[in-house]
């Protein structure tokens, strides 16, 4: 036998970590878990089993929280969060980075516990899941110091629940723990049912690291114990599982004026051209799709191979899954370790028995016995097979071809879901025209599963919305810090006694696709003036009139690709031709609403200036995360955002949801004040002399309260806002529950909308998707 053959034949014996100190701390607490309230254990309630999934053996009695528990944990935390909120940044910062040190003091506990409870390699938990966790603590210690000059006016939410899964168990409560207390919020956080123990240790750690007893609370339990914290008084929910949870959690949080964000689940696809490095791409997909046995949100699910080189890519992928190493987590030289429950090993059993496409691969490796998967492989699928559209949530990976990048784009977008992306090319140009155009909220470049705490993350469609990670993760723990006020209803004026004929009758329009279009029902009723003069009529639009500008909307996506300043070039254009018409305006504002026009219209003229201001600069951001290369945070833009505008202010309201719409690239189809139509229908008459291309903004009249329900619940609307009246927050929350588009609703509250409140930031936040595109360099 020669040397070569020698290291060709050598197998790896067992590396096996130790659980020794790990189940020393299960033994210190009976091997019984209560829930973490107010800083404190509390006695085991009724319990469950919490097993090692490699070995099906008992590790703990974790106590499933009633509907009371979680009552005492929210009490807990409203309690203590305004103490907390009150202390400086520098305080927060202070035990912040305390918790980050003693993650890092107690690592070794956290990932053989991790790897216990969970199934995942040691590997994986050491060198990823607690490394990653520290650094988004030392991360967000830096964010708590310097919130206050960094973001000034925002206040904290107040008590946010949160809602984890059993995939990354402790990455994920780094992930909601950490902006959570940094913003000064206090937190009730429940822990998947599988995988309770590492966020009871870490509850633990957290006393030790001086967080002040209520700050942070732990509920354990299953689905019941989450849906009863979804009910709970809170002021945030932050989720984290399947879609189909996700939408439970939409419907049952809408209308009741609390914050939401949610990461769901995704299909991602991992694009491979003809001339990427294949060998690196092979490889990658080792961390996309065998990482945690599959078992990740924006694992790389989807291969979309160039047919040029799909028969050499998958040979080689199939060599490389035979050297994959199953077995004992606990064993360091493995690779692929435990499906997380027989509940998941049997879902992802019956999903891939129950394909009868394509051609399925197994690894040829030793399967040990228990819940282990083998490494597989489904070349040959269609686009709309059953399993290249659903998560199968396992070491499975199906796979179809592509000819041409376009074809590639068109593949990977067409999905439900909209979370990560990775594109394999040696050619930067391509690369980089591709990024853009996936819909998807991660992208890496020659890469997969990057993550880090300066880099947001997370999807758009049915993946979800909002971001953790970053200053923008940050965000979604804050609000504007204002006092809210009550919004007061605006009625049309009622119809006189007797009616004065108008000089000459006008019905006002609607405007779609650039067009003045007719309303579908035929219909149309007259605008009163406040001392009965009649103004005219206006269209009673309905669910076909909202269809019909979605499509018009949609047919406007070249908008989105247009420069920063040809979008403000042509808000500058509606202002001047506004400015032409201002008397005109002003007059009609008085004649509908009594008041003086003028300031209005005024007003309406410098915000439509400030959105042309920040077309080409409300920029994204080359973030600081640590490889040798660069994350990218994009803004782009959501896509179609319909929006039910204000009565206060019926032109300057209208202008105010429009402008910073367009201004990052959106269409729009707008619902105008119901009580003060006719300044947007003339407003229509502006925008058709203002070369703003057709469809990028549709103005559809009618009664809100009818029109809500088709445009929230419309699935090619990619965002809803409502600052109509109080009562449609709830119904266009409920219904935008369909397609998980975002939603941005005044729950009641009035907006000052001349003031600062009505311009800035916040809507342009509102208005775009921070894309995160990962381009590691060097060799
Ligand atoms: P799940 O969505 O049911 O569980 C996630 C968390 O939500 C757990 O803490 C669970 O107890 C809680 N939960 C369940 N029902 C709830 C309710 N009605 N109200 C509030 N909280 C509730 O996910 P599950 O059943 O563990 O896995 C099913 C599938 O979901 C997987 O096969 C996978 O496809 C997907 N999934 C996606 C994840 C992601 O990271 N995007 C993570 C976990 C699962």
């Amino acid at each position: 036998m020669t040397v070569r053959d020698i290291f060709e034949t050598m197998s790896y014996g067992p590396a096996p970590e130790s659980d020794a100190e790990a189940q020393a701390w299960l033994e210190k607490h009976d091997r019984r878990f209560g829930n973490f309230i107010d800083g404190a254990f509390t006695k085991p309630g009724a319990t469950f089993a919490t097993r090692n999934p490699a070995t099906g053996h008992e590790l703990a009695q974790v106590t499933q929280a009633t509907a009371e528990d979680v009552t005492a944990a929210v009490a807990a935390a409203r309690k203590a969060q305004p103490k907390w909120a009150g202390l400086s940044g520098h305080q927060r910062a202070k035990v912040l980075y305390a918790l980050a040190r003693l993650v890092q003091k107690h690592a070794r506990l956290l990932a053989v516990l991790e790897t216990l409870d969970n199934g995942k390699p040691i590997r994986e938990s050491r060198d990823i899941d607690v490394a990653l966790v520290a650094r988004h603590f030392y991360y967000h210690a830096g964010l708590a110091q310097l919130l206050a000059s960094e973001q000034p006016g925002m206040a904290p939410l107040g008590v946010c629940g949160q809602i984890i899964p059993w995939n990354f168990p402790l990455l994920m409560l780094a992930w909601k723990v950490a902006p959570a207390l940094a913003a000064g919020n206090s937190v009730v956080l429940k822990p998947a049912e599988y995988t309770s123990l590492t966020a009871l240790l870490f509850a633990e750690i957290s006393r030790e690291a001086g967080l002040p007893p209520g700050v942070l609370n732990i509920v354990t339990g299953d689905g019941a114990t989450g849906a009863a914290l979804v009910e709970a008084e809170v002021d945030k929910i932050a989720f984290t599982g399947s879609t189909e949870v996700g939408r439970r959690i939409r419907t049952a949080t809408a209308g009741r004026g609390i914050a939401l964000t949610l990461e769901l689940g995704g299909k991602s696809p991992y694009i491979v051209f003809e001339d990427a490095d294949i060998d690196s791409a092979v490889e990658g997909l080792v961390d996309a799709i065998w990482f945690n046995q599959g078992q990740v949100c924006c694992a790389g699910s989807r291969l979309l191979v160039q047919e040029g080189i799909a028969e050499r890519f998958h040979d080689k992928l199939k060599r490389r899954m035979d050297g994959l190493r199953l077995g004992d987590p606990l064993d360091k030289c493995i690779d692929v370790g435990a499906v997380v429950d027989p509940v998941q090993l049997k879902t992802i059993t019956e999903m891939v028995d129950g394909n009868t496409e394509g051609e399925t691969y197994r690894a040829e490796t030793a399967l040990p016995e228990g819940c282990f998967y083998p490494p597989t492989l489904i070349t040959g699928l269609e686009p709309s097979s059953r399993l290249m559209q659903e998560e199968i949530f396992g070491p499975v990976l199906v796979s179809t071809t592509f000819r041409t990048p376009a074809e590639a784009v068109a593949l990977a977008n067409s999905s439900r879901y909209g979370l990560a992306a990775s594109i394999w090319s040696e050619n930067i140009n391509l690369a980089l025209d591709i990024a853009p155009k996936l819909a998807a909220g991660v992208v890496w470049v020659n890469g997969t599963n990057m993550f880090d705490a300066a880099a947001g993350f997370g999807g758009i469609r049915e993946s979800g919305f909002g971001r953790e990670g970053g200053w923008e993760g940050l965000l979604a723990y804050l609000e504007p810090d204002a006092k809210a006020r009550a919004l007061k209803p605006v009625a049309p004026n009622p119809e006189p006694a007797t009616p004065q004929a108008p000089a000459l009758d006008r019905t006002a329009k609607m405007y779609v696709g650039g067009k003045q279009a007719r309303p579908d029902s035929g219909y149309s009723r007259p605008v009163w003036g406040p001392k009965g003069a009649l103004l005219g009529h206006v269209g009673e639009g309905n669910r076909k009139d909202i269809r019909n500008a979605v499509e018009a909307a949609h047919k406007a996506g070249g908008w989105a690709r247009a420069s920063g300043h040809n979008r403000a070039q042509v808000l500058y254009y509606i202002a001047e031709n506004l400015s032409a018409r201002a008397g005109e305006f002003a007059a009609r504002l008085q004649a509908m609403t009594g008041g003086q026009g003028e300031a209005e219209v005024e007003a309406a003229i410098a915000r439509l200036f400030a959105y042309a201001a920040w077309a080409d600069k409300f920029d994204g951001a080359a973030k600081s995360v640590p490889i040798r290369g660069i994350a990218l945070a994009m803004n782009q833009p959501c896509g179609v955002i319909g929006a039910l505008c204000p009565d206060e202010a019926p032109l300057l309201g209208l202008i105010s949801v429009m402008a910073p719409a367009i201004a990052m690239g959106n269409a729009c189809v707008l619902v105008p004040s119901f009580a003060h139509p006719l300044a947007a229908t003339d407003f229509y008459q502006v925008l058709d002399t203002s070369d703003l291309p057709a469809g990028v903004v549709n103005i559809v009249t009618g009664d809100p309260a009818d029109l809500a329900k088709t445009l929230a619940g419309h699935m090619d609307v990619d965002a809803v806002w409502s600052f109509s009246s109080a009562d449609l927050s709830a119904l266009v929350e409920r219904e935008s529950a369909g397609n998980l588009k975002r939603s941005w609703v005044n729950n009641g509250r009035a907006r000052d909308w001349f003031g600062a409140e009505g311009e800035g930031r916040e809507f342009l936040r509102q208005a775009t998707e921070v894309k995160t595109v990962w381009v590691p360099y060097g060799e």
